[in-house]
């Protein structure tokens, strides 16, 4: 059977953190192909200060759902991939900027890769960096020079979460200088998304309406 694969817009748009999995084992094919949506992700002067660390051993995952503050959710996805930066190796090149600001927003961006390809192959994902830093260092053995950002969950979800607001892009995109706020979205960008759900809401509305009339009708 073909499986469907979503389109890149179509995946940024779907994906969702997943904190629930059904208890299956992962390919490891598709495991790899995660692996490498990060490696491939853009980093400053392309320096690729990361590492991943892979973690399946449920006693390790138990020890990391510890670590990331007793969310023990974590422990349930059946693979776990702890991104790591070497920020001593931006600071090298490009000073406390490199080490502080680069290396981080590296990783970042290789996180979010990651999560895209997991949901382009129909795997679960979600992104958890609130833990607690010596705990997870010494889960999974992280030496001085490497500092643990994100621990990725992997695994075939078993939920469904509604999307979770975001705002507009009206709210959040300026034009030419910061705090000019696009008063026309749809008509820059040729972007009607807002004005369609307003449609249907409203349409939604008029037809529950009607509906209620009919009731009292009958
Ligand atoms: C830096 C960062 C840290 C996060 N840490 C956690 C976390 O510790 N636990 C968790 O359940 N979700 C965590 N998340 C996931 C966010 O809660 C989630 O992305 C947000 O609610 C939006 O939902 P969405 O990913 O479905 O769009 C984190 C996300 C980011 C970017």
């Amino acid at each position: 059977m073909k499986e469907e694969v979503p389109t890149v817009l179509e995946a940024i748009r779907t994906r969702r953190s997943i904190r629930k999995y059904l208890d299956l084992p992962l390919e490891f094919e598709k495991v790899g192909r995660v692996l490498d949506a990060g490696r491939l992700a853009p980093s400053a002067g392309n320096l690729q200060d990361w590492k991943f660390v892979l973690v399946v051993q449920p006693e390790k995952r138990l020890q990391i759902a510890e670590a990331c503050l007793q969310q023990y959710w974590v422990a349930t996805a059946p693979v776990l991939i702890i991104v790591c930066s070497e920020p001593k190796k931006s600071e090298r090149y490009y000073g406390k900027r490199g080490e502080d600001l680069y290396s981080t927003l590296n990783a970042g961006a290789a996180v979010e890769n990651m999560l895209l390809a997991a949901h382009g192959q129909g795997l679960g994902a979600c992104w958890v960096s609130a833990f607690d830093d010596a705990m997870l260092r010494r889960a999974i053995s992280v030496p001085d020079n490497a500092k643990p950002l994100a621990v990725i969950t992997l695994g075939y979800p078993d939920e469904k979460p509604v999307a979770p607001l975001k705002f507009e892009l009206h709210n959040i995109v300026f034009f030419e200088r910061y705090g000019n706020r696009v008063k026309d979205v749809a008509e820059l960008f040729g972007d009607y998304s807002k004005y369609v759900s307003e449609a249907i809401a409203t349409t939604k509305k008029w037809a529950e309406n009607v509906l209620q009339k009919m009731k009292k009708v009958k």
